[in-house]
């Protein structure tokens, strides 16, 4: 692993041009890691998705994981993910000029297709949870390096633009924006709330969580998708696979 220079920065960030997953290898590292420290890598060959799947990670993308150790109670957490996705979102704008939707909980999409998934996953280390945030983006991806599965629901900045950013670029970029969005969230968490709602793309969709289908109407405080059942009753979810338009 080298060091990226980051002066000024208290915590690493390391980048290697391979590994399994970043999400494993910070989890490893998490009993000795600062607060904030980051590993990003250019392919992984174990990418780890959501739900206990797989995540596609060719050459080309960029995959970043960083360590947070907040101190704070595990439902105060809950909203760190959906507050990471609005920093990523962030991040993407400014290096990239294109402005991703926000699929809830925390997909980001361009044209409905998938560009960027989150894997949150908590570590305990000496009694204390940290929290290991992952996030894998679809840069210079060419549609042939992705499984044929995924070829029609994901997409890249590339393939969306047709232009090849420098993947250190964004590396840079998404670090401090991360950073910016972290100190807001340790005094607000849910400073990213108003952004999230009006990126989100999901009200208006079906939502189904096993048998029972439901319409999402919108985003509650807490980042969970309030949805109208078809009996008429309005509940807040927290999962749910959101159907397609
Ligand atoms: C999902 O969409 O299901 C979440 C995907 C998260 C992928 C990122 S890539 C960096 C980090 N390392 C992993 O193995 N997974 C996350």
């Amino acid at each position: 692993m080298t060091e990226l220079d980051f002066p000024g920065r208290a915590a690493p960030v390391f980048f290697e041009r391979e590994t399994d997953s970043t999400n494993t290898r910070l989890k490893a590292m998490a009993a000795q890691a600062a607060d904030g420290t980051v590993v990003a890598a250019g392919r992984q060959t174990v990418g780890r998705g959501r739900l206990g799947r797989s995540f596609a990670s060719p050459e080309g993308g960029v995959y970043l994981s960083i360590l947070f150790s907040p101190h704070s109670e595990p439902s105060r957490c809950l909203t760190m993910t959906p507050t990471t996705a609005v920093a990523v979102r962030q991040a993407i704008r400014r290096v990239c000029g294109v402005s991703p939707d926000i699929k809830w909980p925390n997909d980001l999409q361009l044209g409905g297709r998938k560009l960027c998934g989150i894997l949150t996953e908590s570590v305990v280390s000496c009694g204390e949870a940290k929290i290991v945030v992952g996030i894998g983006i679809n840069l210079n991806t060419r549609p042939e390096d992705l499984p044929p599965e995924l070829r029609s629901s994901a997409c890249s900045v590339f393939s969306v633009t047709g232009h090849i950013t420098q993947p250190k670029l964004l590396i840079r970029e998404l670090v401090t924006s991360l950073d910016t969005m972290y100190a807001r969230w340790l005094g607000d968490p849910h400073c990213a709330l108003d952004e999230y709602r009006s990126a989100c793309i999901t009200p208006g969709r079906r939502v189904r969580r096993g048998n029972i289908c439901s319409e999402a109407l919108g985003v509650d405080r807490d980042f969970a998708l309030l949805v109208r059942l078809d009996s008429g009753e309005i509940i807040p979810v927290t999962s749910g696979e959101v159907l397609d338009a």
